[in-house]
């Protein structure tokens, strides 16, 4: 079997965790392969909702077993506060959550760090999460990382080191730090670990493909905010594009199926970093009250703007996407006009190809299309879809290039329509 995988196609919050979930019946296994708490994957069903940060959002299926592979950097405060929220509303998650040894661990100083270098950046900040995220993959690379698979061996002592070092690096940004308030609840969080399965998941998940098992990995963030292809320097600190499923799960490329590419109907951003399409005005304010487009973990309220086709051509290029999910679509409901950028006007020349950098004036084209103007909400079929909203729908394949196989219209696992590949043109 190959694995597939859903990865997010913009500036991330796509919706990649309701469609995780909506899709995990259909596999036997959904894992995690970069990333960290800087996520919030949101799920919606029974009336209940759900933020996901570290955990896979296969999670609320009973029979699927979920994996947080070597690439995610994992955070033990935080894991053990939502592992133990899933366990108090009946997920028995000993069992169906196993966790790569390999994956690397946040530290509380990974954090302090992370807020040191943005208030060095003062005004040139990326506006992070402030989860450490930055710091943990920094030291990753440096070589000074520390693993889950450390914490049975001599782990006191690397700590200690680490600490050391990430106290010696605050001190010279300006930031003496006399006492650690969150270490005692870290080595709390170290010892809830213990009790999981820390396994070598790169054998774990090759095994079970060779086995017949369906694999579906889940990506976090969006491959805008890739930290070799997106908006650099406001991105991330990982590879988030298709290319980070293979690295952060031991996935060879031979391996690899399906690759969903997940998009809102129209495009926002978090934190700082250019954004061609971003609306100042009523529109954007607009599609922010109806989005309710606010950070799911942070609460940070999120830019929006109109769909941009020239980023989104570039992002399926990378990730080599194979079939696409429109996310959102009932959120343009009351528009009577809908506006897609097909190109970016940059010093007078129309550019349609992805530039190197976007931090500059760029003027974007747009490409009007009809609305819809009616509800989808409470649609269930792909027969029921409004004209104008198919041909928004065909306008985006055609100049996208990739069949759009699912679009969700509303925030529930069943406000979700499957579209028949075989009626595409
Ligand atoms: P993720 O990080 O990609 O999993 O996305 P987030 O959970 O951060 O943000 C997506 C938000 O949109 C969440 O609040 C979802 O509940 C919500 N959502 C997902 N799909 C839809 C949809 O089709 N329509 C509406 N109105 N909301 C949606
Ligand atoms: P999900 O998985 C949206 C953004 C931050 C900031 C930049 C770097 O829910 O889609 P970091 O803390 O990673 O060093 O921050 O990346 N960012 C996200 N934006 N969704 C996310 O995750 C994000 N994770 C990080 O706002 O601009
Ligand atoms: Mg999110």
């Amino acid at each position: 079997m190959k694995a597939d995988i859903l990865l997010g196609l913009q500036w991330g919050d796509e919706g990649k965790g309701k469609i995780v979930d909506v899709l995990t019946p259909g596999y036997d296994i959904v894992a995690r392969f970069q990333g960290g708490p800087n996520a919030g994957h949101t799920l919606e069903f029974d009336g209940k909702h759900y933020v996901l940060r570290s955990i896979p959002s296969g999670i609320f299926q009973d029979k699927q077993i979920n994996v947080i592979g070597n690439g995610v950097v994992l955070d033990p405060i935080l894991f053990q506060e939502e592992a133990q929220a899933l366990e108090l509303s009946g997920v028995d998650i000993k069992r169906v959550l196993k966790i790569s040894k390999k994956a690397h661990l946040i530290l509380p100083t990974h954090r302090l760090l992370d807020s040191a270098y943005e208030q060095l950046k003062g005004s040139t900040k990326i506006g992070t999460t402030g989860k450490g995220i930055g710091p943990t993959y920094t030291d990753k690379i440096s070589r000074d990382g520390i693993r889950v698979g450390d914490i049975n061996e001599n782990f006191e002592a690397k700590y200690a080191v680490a600490k050391k070092r990430h106290l010696t690096l605050l001190k010279a940004c300006g930031m003496e730090v006399s006492e650690l308030e969150l270490e005692q609840k870290w080595f709390e969080g170290i010892e809830y670990i213990k009790q999981f399965d820390l396994i070598d998941s790169e054998f774990f998940v090759n095994h079970a493909l060779a086995d017949g098992k369906r694999v579906l990995c889940e990506g976090a963030q969006g491959s805008m905010l890739d930290i070799d292809f997106g908006s650099y320097p406001f991105v991330t600190s990982s590879n988030t594009v298709c290319a980070g499923a293979c690295t952060g799960l031991g996935l060879a490329p031979s391996k690899i199926g399906e690759v969903y590419g997940i998009f809102k109907a129209y495009c926002t951003r978090v934190g700082s970093g250019p954004f061609p399409t971003e609306l100042f005005d009523e529109t954007g304010n607009q599609i922010r009250q109806i989005g309710h487009e606010y950070g799911a973990v942070t609460g940070r309220e999120r830019r929006c703007g109109w769909i941009d086709l020239v980023a989104l051509r570039y992002t399926i290029m990378l990730n080599g996407v194979t079939q696409l999910i429109m996310m959102k679509s009932d959120v343009l409901d009351q528009f009577e006009v809908i506006k897609a950028c097909d190109a970016y006007e940059i010093d007078g020349k129309i550019v349609r190809d992805f530039p190197y950098s976007i931090d500059r004036e760029i003027k974007p084209t747009y490409t009007e299309v009809k609305g819809w103007n009616t509800s989808l909400t409470d649609l269930t079929d792909e027969s029921q879809l409004p004209m104008e909203f198919v041909n928004y729908i065909k306008f985006l394949e055609d100049r996208l290039g990739v069949p759009i196989t699912i679009v969700s219209i509303g925030p529930d696992r069943k406000q979700t329509i499957f579209r028949n590949k075989t009626q595409l043109s």
